[in-house]
């Protein structure tokens, strides 16, 4: 079960993140909190393997600079409020990927959730619980109704990893995303906040520290 900390910076040391206070969803295993420049090594580890990267527009890493390049986007979308991003540590391994959300809609109360992991996490029940760290933030921290996940329709392990999770499958959207100017079918699944709430993984303990940055609450949002 849930617990919010606070929504106001955190203390030196706690969640980090510099000015513009840290943030941290904290699990049992594993726990989110925002990339730094000193994560570039292990996430260049992790997705200069094409297996990780195969159904994505990016990569596979080539050079660590592509990992320091997307680290050091982070804060600039985080300012906008375009994306609220992290990497996964396991509390015994440190680094093993990223998660986070993207493509809000404050007005809507949804946003799109994306995962990948280092190879070596799959099928260990890492995605379950990143999800769960990732889907508490979504609905109880930032007061979403809606979270939405795009999956290649070629990409069948991550269509297994959703559905067991309990999102649904809403139909396919064709030629949604272009990966080197090729278009791709996507299918759309979908969790709704009471979806999330009788699933098993809201059951997941999580505790978020630090700021909740507030340009991604939807709580308090108009209808305009
Ligand atoms: C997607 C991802 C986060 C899922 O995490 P995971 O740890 O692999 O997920 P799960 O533990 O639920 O395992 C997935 C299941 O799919 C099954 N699977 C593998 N290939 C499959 C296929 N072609 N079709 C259907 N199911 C498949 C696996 O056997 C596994 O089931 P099992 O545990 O019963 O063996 C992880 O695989 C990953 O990072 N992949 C690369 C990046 C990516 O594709 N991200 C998602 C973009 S939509």
């Amino acid at each position: 079960m849930a617990g919010i900390a606070n929504t106001e910076p955190a203390a030196h040391g706690g969640a980090g993140g510099g000015a513009e206070g840290g943030l941290e969803v904290r699990g049992r295993e594993l726990s989110l909190r925002y990339p730094r420049a000193e994560d570039a090594p292990a996430l260049f580890a992790l997705a200069s393997d094409p297996e990780v990267t195969r159904y994505f527009a990016w990569g596979p890493y080539m050079h660590e600079r592509e990992a320091e390049r997307y680290i050091a986007s982070l804060p600039a979308k985080r300012a906008q409020g375009t994306a609220l991003e992290f990497v996964v540590v396991s509390h015994d391994t440190g680094v093993i990927g990223i998660t986070g959300l993207s493509e809000f809609s404050l007005r809507d109360r949804r946003a799109v959730v994306g995962t990948w992991h280092g190879r070596r996490s799959w099928g260990t029940g890492a995605n379950r619980q990143s999800k769960a760290l990732v889907l508490g933030l979504a609905f109880e921290g930032l007061g979403l109704a809606r979270v939405t996940a795009w999956c290649g329709t070629e990409n069948g392990r991550s269509q297994t990893a959703l559905q067991r999770l309990g999102f649904v499958n809403e139909g396919v959207l064709r030629h949604w995303q272009l990966h080197a100017g090729e278009p791709k079918d996507v299918i759309s699944y979908a969790m709704l906040r009471s979806d999330w709430e009788s699933s098993e993984i809201a059951r997941e303990p999580f505790e978020i520290v630090g700021r909740v940055p507030s340009q991604f609450t939807a709580s308090g949002q108009g209808q305009a």
